[in-house]
């Protein structure tokens, strides 16, 4: 038996062919890519997804035997917009999770609704990114859209959409739409009414885990797929990656260096922060976590190195970086690209470097890169200490985890170890793991990552870097607050 994992992400579509025995027998990555019609705005056409889904689908099976494929699971970018009319035709570009136009809808949520409302509504208050800001922006800057939508999806449900014709939803991805109760498990229909929607227009509800329809005939001869493979609901891409991890049960911690960065904390009983800094959500399990998520994460090194320095060899850049340096850096950097998300929660933040001289050499910069993030995750791991979260290790994924330099600067900003996961693919795993609970090969997803999640290696922090790290993550706190009211302004 076989099993296709996908993880729609950002840059780009990552398909995965797994066997029963959690082996990777082949993958696909497919690039596409970000429209940024203006500074802070961030979409993508979803027939950009399709076609990547569609090509790699064919790529993937290339020389394998189709006939034994059973279940396709989908880990997504959350949070994207995606409306569609009557004909179930997209209306317009999607409008992404790291896209920052919707201050004033957010503002309008957060202060007039009120943040205590939206809270005890859905267990999370208004962030630029969330999906219900977006619905309002829409209604407010673009009615004739507005009066046309029949339904809202995120970007994976799309995908799900197109493969069976079934309009879905999970509630891990759900709970960052804004509409969803998430304690309850069920769509608000005060937040659905405060944004103008009812629930016709939203997808239906399931686990993850759950079987949502079976790919339809024509695309299954297309694709050259049997008959009858079933398709999970699937999960946003952090809790698929948590999955993909073995992120699952009480206190357990992944953190994610994709285009985003993310800390995620699986627990087996819902909570909610009362700063609503971190997000409260359902994760893929039929459990919840909660979640810091950094808009501009691998993101933040993939333009400094691509568009600044102009080269994509990110090794052959980090090679002279030596541990003597790690904690010396005297130059600083703020991760804030596209604004930022957790936990300051400010659309008007940018990108900055700090305190250079004459001195300073590329590798500094590029050290102050990797250490910005690592420094901007550790004020969301602030926050969870805070509440009494005791994290003691992390399993670390996504592209930026491949970085050995990287995986050392974490350890010892954060102060504490990370285990690498034999697979750092953790969205595209954890959904081909969701489909074979789906298709019951497992009885919980518990079972799954039991049996086929392995760490390979595991990194402890130095203490003499680590002490270093302290106390330049103590000078990296105070330049975001020194510089928000110059943001404001540029
Ligand atoms: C999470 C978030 C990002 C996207 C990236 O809240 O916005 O991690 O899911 O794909």
């Amino acid at each position: 038996m076989l099993y296709i994992g996908i993880d729609l992400g950002t840059s780009s579509t990552k398909l995965l062919l797994v066997d029963e025995n959690g082996e990777i027998k082949n993958s696909v990555t497919k690039e596409y890519p970000l429209i940024f019609p203006q500074p802070g705005w961030s979409e993508q056409e979803p027939a950009e997804w399709w076609n990547a889904c569609k090509t790699g689908l064919k790529e993937l099976l290339a020389g394998f035997d189709a006939s034994q494929v059973t279940g396709i699971g989908c880990g997504g970018q959350m949070h994207g917009l995606v409306i569609l009319d009557k004909d179930d035709e997209v209306i317009r570009p999607a409008i992404l999770w790291n896209d920052g136009r919707t201050f004033k809808e957010v503002d309008y949520l957060n202060n007039e609704i009120g943040k205590s409302k939206l809270s005890a509504l859905t267990a999370n208050i208004a962030f630029a990114g969330f999906t219900a800001p977006k619905i309002l922006w829409v209604r407010n800057n673009e009615p004739d859209n507005f009066d046309r939508i029949s339904k809202i999806m995120l970007p994976k449900d799309y995908i799900n959409y197109l493969l069976t014709g079934v309009h879905s939803c999970d509630y891990s991805d759900a709970s960052g739409i804004l509409l969803l109760d998430v304690e309850k498990k069920c769509w608000s229909e005060e937040m659905m009414d405060i944004c103008g929607v009812c629930e016709e227009q939203m997808p239906h509800l399931f686990e993850s885990y759950e079987v949502i329809g079976t790919v339809l005939p024509q695309i299954a001869a297309e694709l050259g797929l049997p008959d009858g493979v079933k398709v999970v609901a699937g999960a946003g891409d952090n809790a698929a990656a948590a999955v993909g991890t073995g992120t699952v049960g009480e206190g357990a911690c992944n953190i994610s260096l994709g285009t985003s960065g993310t800390i995620f904390i699986s627990s087996d009983r819902f909570g909610v922060d009362p700063n609503n800094a971190l997000h409260s959500f359902a994760h893929a399990n039929g459990k919840f976590h909660l979640m810091g998520c950094m808009l501009s994460a691998a993101s933040s090194n993939k333009w400094f190195c691509d568009e600044i320095l102009n080269s994509r060899d990110y090794s052959a850049l980090q090679k002279d970086i030596t541990d003597e340096q790690l904690g010396r850096n005297r130059v600083f950097y703020l991760p804030y690209l596209m604004g930022e998300r957790s936990p300051i929660n400010d659309t008007d933040a940018r990108a900055t470097f700090l305190g250079m001289s004459m001195d300073t050499t590329r590798q500094d910069m590029i050290q102050a890169v990797m250490e910005g993030v690592a420094f901007a995750i550790r004020d969301s791991f602030e926050v969870a200490k805070s509440l009494g979260i005791d994290i003691k290790r992390s399993k670390l994924c996504g592209g930026g985890a491949k970085s050995p330099l990287w995986r050392k600067i974490f350890a010892n900003v954060l102060n504490i170890t990370l285990d690498i996961p034999q697979t750092e693919e953790g969205p595209g795993y954890g959904g081909a793991m969701l489909a074979m609970v789906g298709c019951g090969k497992f009885s919980s997803v518990e079972e799954c990552a039991d049996t086929f999640v392995k760490v390979t290696s595991s990194i402890v922090p130095d203490s003499e870097i680590a002490e270093r790290y302290e106390e330049r993550y103590n000078t990296f706190k105070e330049i975001y607050p020194a510089l928000k009211p110059v943001f404001k302004k540029i």
